[in-house]
């Protein structure tokens, strides 16, 4: 693909793709008889989102919220704007919630209490991504992927100022001065 910045694979998309197949395992192995609602926190984890839920064969919903943190900057703003909210119903349902990175871990600790407080059966979180050393709440990840260090990394549904999503891998991004 033609960026003009600079970008550098961090982790490829043969890559991904083993590491989803790996936590679809242990996803299959805690829901098969659960009929879970899968939540997708949009924009970032659509692609990721659609990529999982393939390799899942039992019967599943999908829901999806928008939320955004992070604005047009490399650094999030720390307040949640929420776009689309929890409309649908969660009460006696088993939800596992699909992030494509946990950073601070603000985003997914603001769904998870939302989804507790709405009385869902269980909460769990299944992260592609996550960088540990940014977390700045405490945030447990049931179904953890990938490790990112403490750089930008955009592709793969992540993004900077919105572009950068429809890179297959993900990328760590230097930007051009
Ligand atoms: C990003 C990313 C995660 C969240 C993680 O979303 O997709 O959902 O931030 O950050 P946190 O752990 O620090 O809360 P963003 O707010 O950029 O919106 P987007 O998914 O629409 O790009």
């Amino acid at each position: 693909m033609t960026f003009t910045d600079k970008l550098s694979v961090l982790y490829s998309r043969d890559e991904i793709a083993s590491k989803i197949k790996l936590l679809a395992q242990d996803i299959k192995r805690d829901y098969r008889d659960k009929n879970p609602i899968l939540i997708s926190i949009l924009k970032g984890s659509f692609i990721f989102m659609a990529d999982l839920v393939r390799e899942l064969d039992f019967p599943l919903e999908v829901e999806f919220v928008r939320f955004s943190s992070y604005g047009k900057g490399k650094k999030s703003s720390g307040k949640i704007e929420v776009i689309q909210g929890v409309t649908f119903e969660v009460e006696n349902r088993h939800v596992l919630i699909i992030d494509d990175i946990v950073d601070s871990g603000l985003t997914c600790k603001f769904l998870k209490d939302i989804l507790i407080e709405k009385k869902a059966a269980s909460v769990k979180v299944c992260a592609l991504s996550s960088k540990p050393s940014q977390h700045t709440v405490p945030v447990d990840i049931d179904y953890s992927g990938l490790i990112v260090p403490d750089k930008f990394v955009v592709g793969y549904g992540l993004d900077f100022n919105q572009k950068f999503r429809n890179l297959p891998d993900i990328c760590l991004l230097e930007e051009n001065k």
